[in-house]
Formats: C-alpha cells, structure tokens, sequence
C-alpha cells in the first residue's frame, strides 16, 4: 500500500522535476535548416505552400523533412487524407509542458505518405492551448527549445502558423531561422506583409532574435487579370523589393483538388501549373540557403 502511494506521487511529481520524465531521446549528425511560414492573414496560401514546400524538399531534393502544423484547424493532416495515430503525444502537451509526455517536437510527429516527410498534426485543443500560453514564463521560447534535439534528426522543419500574429506564430518565428511570407496581390495581404515585417524587427530589437526574411512569395496570381494584377505586382516590388521571390504560384484548379484527394500537388497532377510553380520554388529556396538537392538512396 505504501509502495503503491509512493510510486505514485513519484510519477505527479516527475513532471516537476528538470530532466525528469518523458523519453531520453538522442542527438542525431543532422542540422535542420528551420523555416516558418507565416502572414497575418488566412487564406493566402500559407498551408498550400508549407505542404507544397516540405513535400517538394522532401521528393524532389532528397531531404528529411518535418511539418510541423501549428494551426487548430488541421488542414494539413487532411492534406495528406492521414489518420493521426491515437496514441502520439500532441503538440498542445509539448507546449503546455507535460514533460512525462513529450519535449520535443519529433516525439509528436509521424511518417506520411510521402517519403522522408513527417508530420507533426495540430490537435483540437490547440486554440486553448494559445491562450493558456500567455500565462507561461518564457512564452515565446518553448517551441525553440521543444526542437534543441528534433533539428538533428532532420534537413528541415517548416512550420505552418495560423493566420494571425499570435502567441503560436511567435513561437514559430523565434524558433525559425527564416521566413517565408506567402501573399496574394490583394491589399489587405499586401498590408499584412508590412505586418509581420514590423514584428521580426520587434522581435530582433525585444527578444535578440535575428530571423532572416528569406522572401515574399506571391501565391493565387491570376494572370487573366491583368491589369490590376500588374499594379498589385508593381506595389509588391517596390514595397519589398529584393524580397520578392522571383517565383510566383499561379491561381489553379490543381491546389483545391490536390487538396480533396489527400495528395501533394506533385502526386496529383505533376504537369499543372501550381505543381512546376512550386518545383521551381523549392529549387529557388535551396538557392539562396546555398543548399543542394540530392538523389535519394534507396534502401533494400
Ligand atoms: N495557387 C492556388 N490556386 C488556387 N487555389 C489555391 C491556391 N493556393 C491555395 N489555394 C486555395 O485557397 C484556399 C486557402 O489556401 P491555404 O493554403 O489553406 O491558405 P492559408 O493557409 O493561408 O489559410 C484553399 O482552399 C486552397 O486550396
Ligand atoms: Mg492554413
């Protein structure tokens, strides 16, 4: 009976304890490059371009990548059409610091269809987790810290933010080492890029942190439009200049229905004029990270 108590209040307490409880995990020989996309806004293209961006490095470059989604509406595990498996720790634990759980962002992920592509999903609790996090010390570092031992068991983690400024997109951005805008050529999303701007100079001024703005990326640009299309594009660039990535993603029917199926756009329609706007992306990013893609060993 004794015994039985005291096994007990060890296990309540563990999770107080530094050090104590969930998995030792160990150091892998990888360092994970980290990026997040994020903007103010919903609806712009952010989930089509992480899931375009992490499948792309992991299929067409040869990568190990994670995508974490960091957005309680889950679209990214129905992108996949992927069942999450029920007994994985979620990432409101990670955040909320059930350490007998988990620590680190790896330990809540799983493989998806596509090779070397993990996932870690969003949860439904995910939108209470947000503002319980406000009572947290060091808020905006806990995603930070929850990939100390993740970053080296991967080429890349893209994080997918929820369309606003909050405290799950600033974990992000002070987890990240860059940047990645999506915006279409409206301008309550043109505005929106000037947000978040302002916030990675907040952050860099506040918090110390120096996240690298790798680029804007103009995402839905329907060309049929031509005129208002090219004014937008005009203020783009001379808004944001050199940030603009040369790449655009063109309006398509491809994203929406690549969507529906469960598939990435490379695996639904190769040839459409999304999928080889998001190759060319892909390949763009690893440009200006001076990184290569590499074939990819098969094993067995
Ligand atoms: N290039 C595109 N062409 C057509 N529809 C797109 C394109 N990119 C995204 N969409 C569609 O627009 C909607 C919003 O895109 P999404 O990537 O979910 O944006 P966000 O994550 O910023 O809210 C989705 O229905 C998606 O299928
Ligand atoms: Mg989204």
């Amino acid at each position: 009976m004794a015994s039985d108590l005291r096994s007990m209040l060890t296990e309540r307490l563990k999770r107080f304890v530094p050090g104590a409880g969930g998995s030792t995990l160990e150091r892998g020989h990888r360092r994970a490059r980290v990026l997040a996309i994020a903007a103010s806004k919903g609806g712009v293209g952010k989930t089509t371009t992480a899931v375009s961006l992490a499948a792309g490095l992991a299929k067409l470059a040869g990568k190990r990548v994670l995508l974490v989604d960091l957005d309680s509406q889950a679209h990214i595990a129905t992108a996949f059409r992927s069942v999450v498996p029920t007994d994985l720790p979620t990432i409101s634990q990670l955040l909320l610091g059930d350490r007998t759980r988990a620590r680190e962002l790896m330990e809540a992920a799983y493989a998806t269809s596509v090779d070397d592509l993990h996932l870690t999903p969003s949860d439904k609790t995910l939108n209470d987790t947000e503002s319980l996090l406000a009572t947290k010390i060091g808020k905006e570092f806990i995603l930070r810290s929850a990939i100390e031992i993740t970053r080296t068991h991967y080429d890349y983690i893209v994080f997918d933010c929820p369309p606003n400024l909050g405290n799950l997109t600033l974990n992000a951005l002070l987890a990240a080492d860059h940047l990645i805008v999506p915006s279409d050529l409206t301008v309550l999303s043109l505005e929106g890029v000037g947000d978040i701007l302002q916030t990675v100079e907040t952050i860099a001024a506040r918090l110390g942190h120096r996240l690298n703005v790798l680029g804007v990326l103009p995402t839905r640009v329907d060309r049929r439009n031509k005129s208002l299309n090219t004014t937008m594009e005009q203020s783009l660039h001379d808004m944001f200049g050199s940030l603009v990535f040369d790449t655009e993603i063109p309006v398509g029917t491809a994203a929406p229905r690549a969507q529906l199926e469960g598939k990435t756009i490379y695996d639904f329609d190769k040839a459409s004029k999304v999928a080889v706007a998001y190759e060319t992306f892909v390949g763009e990013v690893l440009a200006k990270l001076n990184d290569v893609a590499v074939a990819k060993k098969k094993v067995g």
